[in-house]
């Protein structure tokens, strides 16, 4: 299989990001749910050390992703039609402001940040950025709920793709 995407397939880099990502964001979920559901518990305690590391991480690979996909724009599967389209293209929105609203939030607090040791952040003394600081109180818990919705949408969708015959079944597309 090739590595770059091609009119009936996607290539060996989409599937593996597609994939991959696939399984981080899950993880994401149970460490979200976890903090909504089970505050306070060992299995947040557990869980909830991994979600801001996990989404930088995503932060990171997303944008790989996109340049990704960009560049393979012209030799990708083409939506089989608008909704598609525009539901792929919402799905990388979302991965890309939920974490960097977070993200700035987490700057403008003025708390250290080193995900995986990696010093990111060193913190300041102060007052926190409120400009910084409310886009990601308001809208980062929101519009990552959304995208678990939006997810099993794009889940559900494959699927009746997949079973109605007078469709086009797209999952072999990311698979075989
Ligand atoms: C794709 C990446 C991410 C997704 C899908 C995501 C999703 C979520 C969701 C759904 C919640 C709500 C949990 C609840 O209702 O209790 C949440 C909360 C939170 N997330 Fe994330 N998150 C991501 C990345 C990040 C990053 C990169 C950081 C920090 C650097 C972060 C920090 C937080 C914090 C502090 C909360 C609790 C406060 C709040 O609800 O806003 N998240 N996240
Ligand atoms: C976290 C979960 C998921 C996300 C964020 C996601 C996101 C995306 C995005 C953005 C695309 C467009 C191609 C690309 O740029 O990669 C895509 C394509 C696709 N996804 Fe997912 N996906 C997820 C899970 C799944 C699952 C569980 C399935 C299997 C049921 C699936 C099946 C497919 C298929 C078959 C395509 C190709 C669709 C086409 O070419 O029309 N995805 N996905």
């Amino acid at each position: 299989m090739s590595i770059r995407d091609n009119a009936e397939r996607y290539g060996q880099v989409s599937r593996w990001l597609h994939w991959g990502m696939a399984l981080l964001i899950l993880w994401q979920f149970l460490s979200a749910t976890a903090h909504a559901l089970l505050s306070d518990t060992p299995v947040e305690e557990f869980l909830w050390a991994t979600h801001k590391p996990l989404g930088f991480l995503l932060l990171i690979l997303v944008v790989i992703r996109a340049l990704w996909a960009l560049s393979n724009l012209s030799s990708r599967p083409a939506s089989i039609n608008a909704l598609a389209k525009l539901g792929h293209v919402g799905l990388y929105g979302l991965l890309f402001v939920v974490p960097a609203l977070a993200l700035l939030r987490q700057y403008g607090s003025g708390r250290a940040f080193d995900p995986f040791g990696i010093p990111l952040f060193a913190g300041f003394e102060g007052d926190e950025i409120a400009w910084m600081v409310e886009p990601g109180n308001w809208l980062h818990s929101w519009l990552g709920w959304l995208m678990l919705v939006t997810i099993v949408g794009h889940i559900a969708m494959v699927m009746h793709h997949r079973r109605r015959p007078d469709q086009i079944d797209v999952l072999p597309r990311m698979v075989r």
